[in-house]
């Protein structure tokens, strides 16, 4: 599909729009975070989330719209993320998608969250909205993916960008989750996983040997499990004392962080070696996480692999991977539309 595209995402707790041009570069990707909101509950309240959403999803659109110096009569295609996510606040994102949509005639795309995290290593960056230098070259199939976020962790096989086809998967916590349930555990706040990165860079990361788990069980060998390194630094915290703890903050955060990265970076060798692709992408809000992103350059420096590893602001949770992902969709047109279901899962 060769279209300007304009994308809305609102699964969790960022309101978030972006114009994908023509030409597949972005034209903006406008994230408003809601991050101090929640901060103070310690963790993301949904019904928070949607009022939120409710408040700022058209404002963040025509920010959107200005910012890429285009207007509605230039849109194309509307995009929304569809699952999965938090109903409430999905609800806001399509809702106010599908209306635009029908208002305008113009056709829409559902898209899965996950699926804008495994494309968004396709998307090149141009113009005001990125302080990073344009990839030349975005990421084409076959490629192995770590997807790593609050709710989700998997490794996926992409040959054929409108799907993809996941062969391993976290069997409890997420990566993320573990960031952010191990932030808790050393008194940090919400979001957990950029305080354990920035904490973790003045600590020892030999510190403490906690466990990298290597689940044998569920679906297949390249699964993953998290809780047990999540357990651990309870105890490690606990035998420490509340005083110990604190003074060796970082050193917990570096081991800790250590372990994490450890267990993904293990299985992603693993998934290139088994699947003999020469492509590998990160994506997800811990693909912005800074040992993972320089122990996969190192991996793949090692595996003689190309690393695909969007800017942070495409790992995290943004519209431009929505409108990415849409690009390989077919879209549905007006009335079919009206049926789309906030809360089908992929
Ligand atoms: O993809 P994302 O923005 O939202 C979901 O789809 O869940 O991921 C959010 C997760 C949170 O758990 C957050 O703590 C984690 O990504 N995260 C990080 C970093 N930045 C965000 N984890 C580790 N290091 C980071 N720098
Ligand atoms: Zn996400």
């Amino acid at each position: 599909m060769s279209s300007n595209i304009l994308a809305v995402e609102t699964s969790c707790d960022d309101t978030c729009a972006a114009v994908l041009r023509s030409d597949g570069a972005i034209g903006s990707n406008v994230i408003a975070s809601q991050g101090l909101l929640h901060a103070r509950y310690g963790g993301v309240v949904p019904e928070v989330a949607a009022r939120r959403h409710l408040e700022l999803t058209v404002a963040v659109i025509e920010d959107a719209l200005e910012r890429a110096g285009c207007s509605l009569d230039e849109i194309d295609t509307v995009a929304v993320t569809r699952g999965p996510g938090l109903i409430a606040a999905l609800l806001v994102g399509v809702s106010i998608a599908k209306g635009l949509a029908a208002a305008r005639g113009l056709p829409l795309v559902g898209v899965n969250h996950l699926h804008g995290h495994v494309v968004a290593s396709t998307l090149t960056l141009r113009g005001e909205d990125s302080v990073h230098t344009p990839r030349a070259e975005p990421i084409e199939p076959p490629y192995v993916c770590l997807v790593a976020s609050g709710g989700h962790t998997f490794l996926a096989r992409v040959d054929d960008l409108a799907r993809y086809e996941i062969v391993g998967r976290t069997l409890d916590d997420a990566a993320g989750e573990a960031f952010d349930k191990g932030a808790r555990l050393l008194g940090l706040p919400y979001p957990g996983g950029p305080e354990i990165d920035r904490l973790a860079r003045a600590g020892d990361r030999d510190a403490l040997d906690f466990p990298v788990a290597r689940p044998e069980g569920g679906s297949g060998t390249l699964d993953f499990s998290f809780s047990g390194v999540k357990t651990a630094l309870l105890y490690a915290v606990r035998d420490l004392g509340a005083a110990e703890a604190e003074r060796r903050r970082a050193d917990l955060a570096a081991s800790y962080q250590r372990a994490i990265v450890t267990a993904l970076l293990g299985r992603a060798r693993e998934a290139l070696d088994a699947e003999g692709v020469r492509r590998f992408a990160l994506g997800g809000g811990v693909a912005a996480n800074s040992e993972l992103r320089s122990g996969a350059a190192e991996l793949c420096d090692e595996l003689g692999v190309r690393l695909f590893s969007p800017p942070p602001e495409l790992c995290t949770d943004n519209a431009a991977m929505i409108a990415g992902a849409a690009r390989f969709l077919d879209p549905l047109r007006y009335p079919d539309y009206l049926t789309l279901d906030a809360a089908a899962r992929p």
